[in-house]
């Protein structure tokens, strides 16, 4: 332990989640990473490894981080897969199960369980998609997920007024990573990672009086449509 701030930061071995621990740690917080495989970012003071779709993993995870740390300040929900899937088809439904898991069980889980060691004034950001404000197809489940996700932290959001916690929504377009494998489009058609860390740093820079809502972000050229 540092004696700086701490953050943890879901799914940060790559993409989104990895370009905000970077950006955290170059602005001087201590990060904890996590991901399903287990590749420890360098920058990384801890590097927790589990499977947020299965309970056991998740509960090793809290086991894990409580007892390296009895302060957390910032928890970042970033973890997340993209799997195509329509509602209509039958295949969907073990689809829907996991992309529930991860996005909205996992998050109700790791929150509830590391409440008690984040003090008032500390963050909880949510990286949900634009995909949870209108249909994404051929990304339906997806969508499902992600709206869920987004009410779970709007009423997540009220519950920790009174404690002084702040829980912060972030909805991003296209961004850049391992999710668009095989896509043949530009990067100019994307945002990139940083751009989402640069919100987060944001939030954490705010005035504990303010949060920061819902903020949807999107490429200059708009969203990518299916
Ligand atoms: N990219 C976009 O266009 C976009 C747009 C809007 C919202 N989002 C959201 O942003 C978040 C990050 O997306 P990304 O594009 O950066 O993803 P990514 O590059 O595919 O990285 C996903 C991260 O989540 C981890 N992860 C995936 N499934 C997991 C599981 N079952 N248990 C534990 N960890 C798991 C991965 O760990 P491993 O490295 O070990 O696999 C990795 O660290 C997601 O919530 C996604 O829904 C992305």
């Amino acid at each position: 332990m540092s004696g700086k701030k701490l953050a943890f930061i879901t799914g940060s071995s790559r993409g989104i989640g990895f370009a905000i621990a970077k950006y955290l740690f170059h602005k001087d917080w201590e990060v904890i990473t996590h991901s399903r495989s287990g590749r420890k970012p360098e920058f990384s003071s801890k590097h927790i490894q589990a499977d947020l779709s299965l309970e056991c993993e998740r509960n090793e995870l809290i086991g894990e981080l409580k007892s390296y740390c009895s302060e957390l300040h910032l928890l970042v929900h970033n973890a997340g897969i993209f799997l195509p899937s329509l509602i209509s088809e039958k295949e969907t439904t073990q689809k829907l199960k996991e992309l529930l898991e991860v996005h909205v069980i996992a998050v109700q889980h790791i929150t509830a369980e590391l409440l008690p060691i984040m003090p008032a004034k500390s963050n909880i950001v949510v990286i949900s998609s634009i995909a949870a404000l209108r249909p994404y197809l051929p990304g339906s489940a997806y969508s499902v997920a992600k709206a869920a996700q987004r009410m779970l932290a709007l009423c997540l959001r009220e519950e920790l007024k009174s404690r002084e916690i702040g829980v912060h929504v972030i909805n991003p377009g296209p961004v850049l990573t391992d999710s668009w494998q095989g896509v043949d489009l530009p990067a100019e058609r994307f945002s990139s990672p940083e751009d989402i860390a640069r919100i987060v740093d944001l939030i954490v820079e705010l005035s504990p009086r303010t949060i920061l809502e819902d903020i949807t972000l999107n490429p200059m050229q708009g969203p990518i449509e299916s």
